[in-house]
């Protein structure tokens, strides 16, 4: 067994959706993101220009040689509306990736404290470097796609990570691929509802792109490449939320945030209030109760009843299905509460989204969930 880098990673996990820095963005400009230690200092544009990347130019054709591979060069009708909000997400969320790892690249790269003593270092900075670039091609299609049919652009937010040592950005990378890895096969199904078919197989390239990635994280981290049979479903409200809480610097993109909260037409999407999951030792070992608490202060201010709140799960492919929430505490500003986790008895391994819901089904998708959340995404990792 791997026990430190296990629990390690669970650390970085829990600390997903609680990373939300409440006193402002750190003291720098528009369009950086800084450590606390202020050892990084990461400013867009990247030294190649990214994300003002033309098509063609020596630029573009540096960073398909650096991911080993090209955008796709084909061309598509203009999508519908839902089908370009989606597009618009996958740039919020890509923008976000590349400064990850345009970060670790440079923490490793420069060993720093907790980033240096890695094993086969050489390997892993010429995966992440590989990765770095392949993340840039996504934003760059899909960014590109939505400038083209809409004439705007999703522009970079100021960034966030809570993460100190190498092992917990791989813990991080490896859930925040996970959640990824769930959200895309719901921007293939809006694709589908609104009969954009041709975007359908770009999106199945990167599906198995970021697979691929995640397997060498999970190697990293002493895990077996491959989680689970069926990979857990999220929806793309869940994904932004992730993000959102997670890592964005709060008002360093109102332009952004408004295109995917307040679209043109469409659908827009929902901002949820915080769920934290409390406990870090949580298993599939044996059927378990664990902690969470829920910020009333991040949801507009409004007030909960002590009754018709559950907690909804959803895992793999299967059905989401809710549990009470017990021994409810009421704070201020949090709700604290405990609630059962079935992990032996339902088999609940890999990725777990869990939200704070206002019914408990029946649920049919993710997306049946993420229409009546309150709270959430919390992120459970099992295995
Ligand atoms: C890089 O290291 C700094 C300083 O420890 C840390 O604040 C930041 O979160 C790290 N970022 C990544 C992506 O590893
Ligand atoms: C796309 O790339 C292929 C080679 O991979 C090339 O044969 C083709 O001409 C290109 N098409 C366009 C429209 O650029
Ligand atoms: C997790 O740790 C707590 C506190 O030490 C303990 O009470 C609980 O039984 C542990 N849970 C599991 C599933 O091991
Ligand atoms: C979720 O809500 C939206 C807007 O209210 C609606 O258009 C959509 O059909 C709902 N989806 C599901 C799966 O219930």
């Amino acid at each position: 067994m791997h026990g430190t880098l296990a629990i390690s990673a669970i650390l970085g996990l829990s600390a997903f959706a609680s990373a939300r820095p409440v006193n402002g963005p750190p003291g720098h400009g528009s369009g950086s993101s800084s450590s606390s230690g202020g050892q990084v200092d990461f400013k867009f544009p990247l030294d190649n220009g990214f994300p003002d990347v033309a098509n063609p130019s020596k630029a573009l054709t540096d960073i398909e040689e650096q991911a080993h591979g090209t955008l796709p060069n084909g061309t598509a009708p203009p999508p519908h509306t839902n089908s370009l909000n989606a597009l618009a997400f996958i740039a919020f969320n890509e923008l976000f990736e590349v400064v990850f790892f345009t970060e670790l690249i440079y923490n490793v790269t420069n060993n720093l404290p907790g980033f240096d003593n890695i094993p086969n270092r050489d390997v892993v900075l010429s995966a992440l470097t590989a990765v770095q670039a392949q993340e840039e091609l996504h934003e760059l299609n899909a960014n590109g796609a939505f400038n083209k049919f809409t004439g705007q652009t999703v522009t970079p937010c100021e960034y966030v990570f809570p993460v100190d040592t190498f092992v917990d950005a791989i813990g991080l990378a490896s859930t925040f691929t996970d959640v990824v890895l769930g959200t895309l096969p719901d921007i293939q199904t809006i694709f589908a509802d609104n009969a954009d078919n041709g975007l359908i197989r770009g999106v199945g390239g990167v599906i198995g792109q970021e697979g691929e990635q995640n397997g060498f994280y999970r190697e990293l981290l002493g895990k077996i490449p491959s989680a689970l049979p069926f990979l857990t479903g999220s929806a793309v409200d869940f994904a932004f939320n992730a993000i959102n809480q997670g890592f964005v610097v709060p008002g360093s993109c109102d332009a952004t945030l408004a295109l995917l909260l307040t679209p043109a037409s469409g659908t827009p999407l929902k901002e949820f209030g915080i769920l934290n999951v409390l406990t870090t030792n949580i298993t599939s070992d044996t059927d378990s109760e664990i902690d969470f608490s829920f910020e009333t202060k991040t949801s507009g201010g409004q007030s909960f009843a002590k009754q018709g709140l559950y907690l909804t799960y959803i895992n793999q492919q299967n059905v989401p299905f809710s549990v009470p929430l017990m021994k409810e505490q009421f704070q201020s500003d949090a709700v604290t509460f405990t609630a059962s986790f079935p992990g032996q008895s339902q088999e609940m391994n890999g990725l777990t989204i869990a939200a704070i819901t206002s019914t408990d089904g029946p649920f049919a998708t993710p997306d049946d969930v993420a229409n009546v959340t309150l709270f959430g995404p919390g992120m459970i990792e099992v295995n």
